[in-house]
Protein backbone atom coordinates (compact mmCIF):
# COMPACT_ATOMS: atom_id res chain seq x y z
CA UNK A 1 0.00 0.00 0.00
CA UNK A 2 1.37 3.45 -0.71
CA UNK A 3 -0.23 6.55 1.54
CA UNK A 4 0.89 10.05 0.24
CA UNK A 5 0.18 12.79 2.56
CA UNK A 6 -0.43 16.50 1.33
CA UNK A 7 1.05 19.05 4.53
CA UNK A 8 2.27 21.60 5.80
CA UNK A 9 3.76 20.09 8.61
CA UNK A 10 5.85 16.54 7.49
CA UNK A 11 7.37 16.59 10.97
CA UNK A 12 4.11 14.87 12.27
CA UNK A 13 4.64 11.99 10.18
CA UNK A 14 8.14 10.77 12.01
CA UNK A 15 5.39 8.93 14.36
CA UNK A 16 4.29 7.06 11.62
CA UNK A 17 8.00 4.87 11.36
CA UNK A 18 7.30 3.57 15.01
CA UNK A 19 5.61 0.50 16.42
CA UNK A 20 3.21 -1.15 14.04
CA UNK A 21 3.16 1.42 11.38
CA UNK A 22 7.00 1.73 11.63
CA UNK A 23 6.60 -2.35 10.96
CA UNK A 24 4.70 -1.50 8.21
CA UNK A 25 6.78 1.31 6.22
CA UNK A 26 10.19 -0.22 7.38
CA UNK A 27 10.82 -4.10 6.83
CA UNK A 28 6.94 -5.28 4.76
CA UNK A 29 7.62 -1.97 2.34
CA UNK A 30 4.90 -0.46 2.18
CA UNK A 31 5.44 3.29 1.77
CA UNK A 32 4.55 6.75 3.26
CA UNK A 33 5.50 9.56 0.98
CA UNK A 34 4.94 13.06 2.04
CA UNK A 35 4.73 16.15 0.00
CA UNK A 36 4.45 19.72 1.28
CA UNK A 37 2.42 22.27 -0.31
CA UNK A 38 4.90 24.93 0.06
CA UNK A 39 6.56 24.94 -3.47
CA UNK A 40 3.09 24.80 -4.99
CA UNK A 41 2.43 28.48 -3.82
CA UNK A 42 2.66 30.06 -6.61
CA UNK A 43 4.47 33.60 -4.83
CA UNK A 44 8.48 33.76 -3.46
CA UNK A 45 7.05 33.90 0.09
CA UNK A 46 5.72 30.90 0.13
CA UNK A 47 2.28 31.50 1.03
CA UNK A 48 -0.52 28.94 0.52
CA UNK A 49 -3.32 30.35 2.32
CA UNK A 50 -5.41 33.43 1.73
CA UNK A 51 -8.03 35.49 3.52
CA UNK A 52 -11.72 34.06 3.72
CA UNK A 53 -14.07 35.69 1.33
CA UNK A 54 -16.76 37.82 3.44
CA UNK A 55 -14.58 38.45 5.99
CA UNK A 56 -14.27 36.39 9.63
CA UNK A 57 -11.44 34.97 11.10
CA UNK A 58 -8.39 32.58 10.19
CA UNK A 59 -6.86 31.70 6.68
CA UNK A 60 -7.70 29.71 3.48
CA UNK A 61 -5.91 27.03 2.06
CA UNK A 62 -5.51 28.43 -1.60
CA UNK A 63 -7.65 25.93 -4.08
CA UNK A 64 -4.59 26.21 -7.13
CA UNK A 65 -1.99 24.97 -4.54
CA UNK A 66 -4.10 22.10 -3.37
CA UNK A 67 -5.13 21.51 -6.99
CA UNK A 68 -1.01 21.66 -7.90
CA UNK A 69 0.15 19.42 -5.30
CA UNK A 70 -2.43 16.88 -5.41
CA UNK A 71 -1.03 16.91 -9.52
CA UNK A 72 2.36 16.33 -8.12
CA UNK A 73 1.45 13.19 -6.79
CA UNK A 74 2.17 10.00 -8.76
CA UNK A 75 -1.02 7.88 -9.30
CA UNK A 76 -0.74 4.06 -8.71
CA UNK A 77 -3.19 1.02 -9.13
CA UNK A 78 -6.81 1.60 -7.18
CA UNK A 79 -6.11 5.50 -5.48
CA UNK A 80 -8.24 7.61 -3.67
CA UNK A 81 -8.33 11.09 -2.27
CA UNK A 82 -9.20 11.71 1.20
CA UNK A 83 -9.48 14.96 3.02
CA UNK A 84 -10.75 15.34 7.30
CA UNK A 85 -12.90 16.94 8.19
CA UNK A 86 -14.99 17.85 11.21
CA UNK A 87 -17.97 17.44 8.66
CA UNK A 88 -17.50 14.08 7.09
CA UNK A 89 -18.77 10.84 8.65
CA UNK A 90 -17.01 9.10 11.02
CA UNK A 91 -13.68 6.96 10.21
CA UNK A 92 -15.28 3.59 11.71
CA UNK A 93 -14.47 0.24 11.38
CA UNK A 94 -16.24 -0.36 7.67
CA UNK A 95 -14.53 2.90 6.18
CA UNK A 96 -10.82 1.55 7.43
CA UNK A 97 -11.95 -2.03 6.16
CA UNK A 98 -12.84 -0.47 2.82
CA UNK A 99 -9.75 1.54 2.80
CA UNK A 100 -7.21 -1.29 3.30
CA UNK A 101 -8.63 -2.61 -0.13
CA UNK A 102 -7.33 0.11 -2.28
CA UNK A 103 -3.58 0.50 -3.68
CA UNK A 104 -2.88 4.32 -2.63
CA UNK A 105 -4.70 6.41 -0.24
CA UNK A 106 -3.38 10.68 -0.80
CA UNK A 107 -4.50 11.79 2.30
CA UNK A 108 -4.86 15.82 1.84
CA UNK A 109 -4.47 16.81 5.26
CA UNK A 110 -5.24 21.40 5.91
CA UNK A 111 -5.14 23.67 8.55
CA UNK A 112 -6.56 27.00 9.98
CA UNK A 113 -10.17 27.49 8.28
CA UNK A 114 -9.38 24.47 5.91
CA UNK A 115 -9.30 24.29 2.26
CA UNK A 116 -11.01 26.49 -0.32
CA UNK A 117 -14.58 24.60 -1.04
CA UNK A 118 -14.37 23.89 -4.85
CA UNK A 119 -10.99 22.28 -4.22
CA UNK A 120 -12.86 19.77 -2.28
CA UNK A 121 -15.39 19.39 -4.78
CA UNK A 122 -13.61 18.84 -7.54
CA UNK A 123 -10.11 16.66 -6.07
CA UNK A 124 -11.29 15.36 -3.25
CA UNK A 125 -12.86 11.76 -3.47
CA UNK A 126 -14.11 11.55 0.29
CA UNK A 127 -14.17 12.94 3.92
CA UNK A 128 -13.73 11.94 6.87
CA UNK A 129 -13.92 12.97 10.33
CA UNK A 130 -12.31 11.48 14.03
CA UNK A 131 -13.80 12.29 16.84
CA UNK A 132 -16.48 15.17 17.97
CA UNK A 133 -14.29 17.64 18.07
CA UNK A 134 -12.26 20.22 16.43
CA UNK A 135 -8.47 19.77 16.06
CA UNK A 136 -5.81 21.84 14.33
CA UNK A 137 -5.53 20.42 11.36
CA UNK A 138 -5.92 16.92 9.22
CA UNK A 139 -2.21 15.92 10.29
CA UNK A 140 -3.48 13.72 13.25
CA UNK A 141 -6.66 12.49 11.55
CA UNK A 142 -4.23 10.91 8.98
CA UNK A 143 -1.96 9.26 11.59
CA UNK A 144 -4.98 7.99 13.13
CA UNK A 145 -6.33 6.72 9.23
CA UNK A 146 -2.97 5.33 8.57
CA UNK A 147 -2.29 3.33 11.85
CA UNK A 148 -6.11 1.99 12.04
CA UNK A 149 -5.51 0.64 8.13
CA UNK A 150 -2.00 -0.72 8.17
CA UNK A 151 -3.62 -3.05 11.13
CA UNK A 152 -5.78 -4.79 7.98
CA UNK A 153 -2.71 -5.40 6.03
CA UNK A 154 -1.10 -8.55 5.40
CA UNK A 155 1.54 -9.40 7.77
CA UNK A 156 1.94 -6.10 9.56
CA UNK A 157 -0.08 -8.01 12.75
CA UNK A 158 1.81 -10.64 14.57
CA UNK A 159 -0.38 -13.78 15.79
CA UNK A 160 -1.03 -12.51 18.86
CA UNK A 161 -2.10 -8.93 17.65
CA UNK A 162 -5.02 -10.37 15.37
CA UNK A 163 -6.72 -7.34 14.37
CA UNK A 164 -10.23 -9.44 13.42
CA UNK A 165 -10.15 -10.73 17.56
CA UNK A 166 -9.84 -6.51 18.39
CA UNK A 167 -13.44 -4.40 19.09
CA UNK A 168 -15.56 -3.35 16.33
CA UNK A 169 -14.13 -6.54 13.71
CA UNK A 170 -16.19 -9.16 15.50
CA UNK A 171 -19.76 -6.76 16.30
CA UNK A 172 -18.85 -6.31 19.81
CA UNK A 173 -16.40 -4.10 22.26
CA UNK A 174 -13.36 -6.20 23.50
CA UNK A 175 -14.19 -8.36 26.53
CA UNK A 176 -11.77 -7.33 29.59
CA UNK A 177 -8.06 -8.81 29.87
CA UNK A 178 -5.80 -9.79 32.23
CA UNK A 179 -2.36 -11.00 33.51
CA UNK A 180 0.07 -11.70 36.71
CA UNK A 181 -0.34 -11.11 39.49
CA UNK A 182 -3.29 -13.41 40.21
CA UNK A 183 -4.43 -11.07 43.25
CA UNK A 184 -3.99 -7.35 42.73
CA UNK A 185 -4.45 -4.40 45.40
CA UNK A 186 -7.18 -7.54 46.65
CA UNK A 187 -8.36 -8.02 43.38
CA UNK A 188 -8.59 -11.65 41.93
CA UNK A 189 -8.42 -12.29 38.33
CA UNK A 190 -12.21 -14.33 37.20
CA UNK A 191 -12.48 -18.30 38.56
CA UNK A 192 -13.09 -19.18 34.57
CA UNK A 193 -9.81 -17.66 33.15
CA UNK A 194 -7.62 -20.41 35.67
CA UNK A 195 -9.55 -23.64 34.90
CA UNK A 196 -7.80 -23.95 30.99
CA UNK A 197 -10.87 -24.99 29.96
CA UNK A 198 -10.97 -23.02 26.92
CA UNK A 199 -14.69 -23.21 26.16
CA UNK A 200 -15.76 -22.13 29.29
CA UNK A 201 -13.08 -19.21 29.07
CA UNK A 202 -14.53 -18.68 25.44
CA UNK A 203 -17.79 -17.94 26.73
CA UNK A 204 -17.11 -16.28 29.25
CA UNK A 205 -15.23 -13.84 27.43
CA UNK A 206 -17.91 -13.59 25.40
CA UNK A 207 -20.23 -12.86 27.52
CA UNK A 208 -18.31 -9.94 28.83
CA UNK A 209 -17.98 -8.45 25.42
CA UNK A 210 -21.53 -8.93 24.64
CA UNK A 211 -22.59 -7.23 28.20
CA UNK A 212 -20.24 -4.44 27.91
CA UNK A 213 -21.07 -3.82 24.17
CA UNK A 214 -24.72 -4.08 25.87
CA UNK A 215 -24.05 -0.68 28.16
CA UNK A 216 -21.78 0.97 26.17
CA UNK A 217 -23.00 1.01 22.74
CA UNK A 218 -26.32 0.42 22.38
CA UNK A 219 -26.42 0.94 18.79
CA UNK A 220 -23.84 -1.79 18.16
CA UNK A 221 -25.49 -4.28 20.28
CA UNK A 222 -28.58 -4.20 18.11
CA UNK A 223 -26.44 -4.47 15.11
CA UNK A 224 -24.82 -7.47 16.23
CA UNK A 225 -28.15 -9.43 17.47
CA UNK A 226 -29.39 -8.68 13.93
CA UNK A 227 -26.48 -9.58 11.44
CA UNK A 228 -24.00 -11.62 13.55
CA UNK A 229 -26.39 -13.57 16.58
CA UNK A 230 -28.11 -16.06 14.02
CA UNK A 231 -24.24 -17.07 12.80
CA UNK A 232 -23.62 -18.02 16.42
CA UNK A 233 -23.51 -21.51 18.17
CA UNK A 234 -26.42 -22.31 20.30
CA UNK A 235 -23.98 -22.31 23.82
CA UNK A 236 -23.41 -18.89 22.16
CA UNK A 237 -27.26 -17.57 21.49
CA UNK A 238 -27.88 -18.72 24.95
CA UNK A 239 -24.95 -16.44 26.30
CA UNK A 240 -26.45 -12.93 24.37
CA UNK A 241 -30.09 -14.30 25.56
CA UNK A 242 -28.38 -14.56 29.22
CA UNK A 243 -26.58 -11.12 28.77
CA UNK A 244 -30.46 -9.71 28.39
CA UNK A 245 -32.48 -11.56 30.74
CA UNK A 246 -29.57 -11.88 33.65
CA UNK A 247 -32.64 -12.61 36.02
CA UNK A 248 -33.46 -15.96 34.22
CA UNK A 249 -29.89 -17.07 34.54
CA UNK A 250 -31.33 -20.49 36.49
CA UNK A 251 -33.13 -21.70 33.89
CA UNK A 252 -32.34 -24.84 32.26
CA UNK A 253 -29.29 -24.58 29.66
CA UNK A 254 -29.11 -25.51 26.53
CA UNK A 255 -27.38 -28.94 25.37
CA UNK A 256 -23.34 -28.31 24.74
CA UNK A 257 -24.05 -25.04 27.32
CA UNK A 258 -20.57 -24.93 29.07
CA UNK A 259 -20.60 -21.51 30.79
CA UNK A 260 -20.88 -20.30 34.46
C1 LIG B 1 -9.20 24.20 12.88
S1 LIG B 1 -9.85 22.98 11.83
C2 LIG B 1 -11.09 23.84 10.96
C3 LIG B 1 -12.40 23.61 11.56
C4 LIG B 1 -13.54 24.17 10.71
N1 LIG B 1 -13.56 25.59 10.69
C5 LIG B 1 -14.84 23.65 11.32
O1 LIG B 1 -15.39 24.27 12.21
O2 LIG B 1 -15.24 22.55 10.91
C6 LIG B 1 -8.59 22.77 10.61
C7 LIG B 1 -8.61 21.46 9.89
O3 LIG B 1 -8.42 20.42 10.81
C8 LIG B 1 -9.06 19.24 10.35
N2 LIG B 1 -9.91 18.74 11.43
C9 LIG B 1 -10.18 19.36 12.58
N3 LIG B 1 -10.95 18.60 13.38
C10 LIG B 1 -11.15 17.46 12.71
C11 LIG B 1 -11.87 16.26 13.01
N4 LIG B 1 -12.50 16.09 14.16
N5 LIG B 1 -11.87 15.27 12.09
C12 LIG B 1 -11.23 15.43 10.92
N6 LIG B 1 -10.53 16.53 10.59
C13 LIG B 1 -10.50 17.54 11.46
C14 LIG B 1 -9.82 19.60 9.10
O4 LIG B 1 -9.06 19.20 7.97
C15 LIG B 1 -9.88 21.09 9.17
O5 LIG B 1 -9.91 21.66 7.89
Amino acid sequence: MRFDVLTLLPAYFDAAHLGVTGRAFGELGHRLCLHNYRPFSGNVHGHVDDKPYGGGPGMVLSPEVMRDTLASVPREGRSLVVHFSPAGPPLDHAAVLDLASFDQLILVCTRFEGPDHRAVERYVDREYRVGEAVLSGGELPALVLIDAVCRWLPGVLGNEGSAAADSFATGLLDHPHFTRPESFEGVAIPEVLKGGDHGAIHLWRLREAMSRTQKRRPDLWEAFKRDRLPQLTRPEQWCAWQVEHPEDWDRPKPKGWKGQ
